[in-house]
């Protein structure tokens, strides 16, 4: 993957129709258009970045907030037919290089068990699960795996973790 072809930026209202198309194909709890619309209107707490690939507007998308010195991953996606050639990865070393400069120390997100796709990419990144939650999802209902990534302040280097 050439990394200079994407570009990530912080999402504007003219990105939510294709954030949303994203978000349905990917979950089965989607959220809906006004919740993203939400986020932009909260800078302080929260950004919605979008990865914009040749020819695509929007190639993927990442919801975080800003918690004291954490980051809370909210929401990931990756435009299905651009998956596994590294966009997830380039997105997420990107938020959490961000959220280091911010002074964000710890990160934390949450995942189905069953999802080893995304298991895979954050355990690759240094995250590690500190925690099992029951129930935790519907549609279907599931557990959560919670995990931590406790430094953060690694992304700031220029290979990062
Ligand atoms: C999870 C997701 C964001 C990954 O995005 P991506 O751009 O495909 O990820 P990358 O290409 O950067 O993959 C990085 C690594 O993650 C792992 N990985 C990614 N997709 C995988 C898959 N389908 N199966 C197994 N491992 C996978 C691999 O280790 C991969 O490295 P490799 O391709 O060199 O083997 C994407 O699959 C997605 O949007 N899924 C649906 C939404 C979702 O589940 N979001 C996370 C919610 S917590």
């Amino acid at each position: 993957m050439n990394a200079s072809e994407y570009a990530i930026e912080v999402a504007t209202e003219a990105d939510l129709d294709a954030i949303s198309e994203i978000d349905r194909a990917s979950f089965t709890n989607p959220w809906t258009r006004d919740m993203f619309a939400r986020e932009l209107r909260q800078p302080q707490l929260a950004r919605l970045y979008v990865i914009r690939a040749p020819g695509v507007r929007v190639a993927g998308f990442c919801v975080c907030w800003d918690v004291v010195r954490e980051v809370h991953l909210n929401t990931l996606a990756i435009r299905p037919d651009l998956r596994r050639r590294g966009l997830g990865t380039l997105m997420l070393r990107h938020v959490l290089r961000e959220a280091a400069e911010r002074g964000a120390r710890r990160a934390t997100l949450d995942v189905r068990v069953s999802n080893d796709a995304a298991l895979a990419l954050y355990r690759a990144l240094g995250f590690e699960i500190a925690a099992t939650r029951g129930n935790y999802y519907s549609n279907p209902a599931e557990p959560a795996y919670i995990l931590w990534h406790e430094h953060v302040e690694r992304f700031l280097e220029p290979q990062g973790p």
